[in-house]
């Protein structure tokens, strides 16, 4: 079913941490504590805020689901297709396995790379992509994968990453200028400068529809919602 057209997928390092453990891992942990539940329900809150931005589209693959945590959100609309897709098999098998029957009964699964989806070219009306473009430190990366989502989308995407320009940011900055060699060279998250993404978002062939900060002048997360050909 493939359409994907580049020669090379890219297969990062950090991809490869999702065993099973470490997906029961991330399931359990977003949703431990009233901080990070709290959390959850903000990020949840600006993403559905970001679809209603792109006008509530129907059919939506949640690529990463990663544990199945916005499926509940997603499936809020009734006649909203539901696809989930990973990397991962392991992320896939905890995501079926831990969220309720009623919910996983609406949901297909697909194991796919985010860098060569493995579905047609206009397939979906958007591609929902949470907390994964922050694990990409690479501008072609980041720019071969925003083409994918190009090549896959009618309409538009939604897509949250880490930004400069609030406190976190700068803190996190701090300390990563005091962080030796050895443990930059491991890094697998990373700030984007608002200007700098927002200009490999238009050269992947997106317009900026608009964005929600999780907490603005604060925190780091931003989720933009991008439109074709805007
Ligand atoms: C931090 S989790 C986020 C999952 C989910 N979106 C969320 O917010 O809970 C990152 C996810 O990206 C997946 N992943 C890593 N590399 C990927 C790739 N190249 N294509 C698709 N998924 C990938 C991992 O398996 C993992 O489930």
């Amino acid at each position: 079913m493939s359409a994907h057209h580049t020669t090379e997928t890219p297969e990062l390092a950090f991809s490869r941490k999702y065993d099973y453990a470490c997906a029961e891992n991330y399931f359990h942990k977003r949703q431990s504590g009233m901080a990070r539940r709290l959390s959850h329900w903000r990020e949840t809150q600006i993403a559905r805020h970001a679809l209603q931005r792109a006008g509530n589209p129907a059919s939506v693959p949640d690529l990463p689901c990663g544990a199945g945590r916005f499926w509940p959100m997603l499936l809020e609309q009734p006649k909203r297709v539901r696809l989930a897709a990973d990397n991962s098999t392991d992320m896939l098998q905890v995501a079926r396995s831990r969220q309720s029957p009623e919910i996983t009964r609406r949901v297909t699964t697909l194991q796919t790379s985010a860098f060569a989806i493995d579905l047609p070219n206009q397939a979906v009306d958007c591609v929902f992509c949470m907390r994964l473009l922050h694990h990409i430190g690479d501008v072609a990366h980041r720019i071969a994968m925003l083409r994918e989502f190009h090549r896959v989308t009618r309409e538009s995407v939604v897509v949250s990453l880490w930004i400069d320009g609030n406190y976190k940011s700068w803190k996190r900055q701090r300390l990563e200028r005091r962080r030796l060699e050895a443990e930059r060279a491991s890094q697998n998250r990373f700030i984007s400068v608002r200007s700098t993404i927002e200009a490999e978002i238009r050269q992947a062939g997106f317009g900026l529809n608009g964005h929600d900060d999780f907490l603005p002048a604060y925190a780091m997360w931003r989720v933009y919602t991008l439109r074709k050909g805007a």
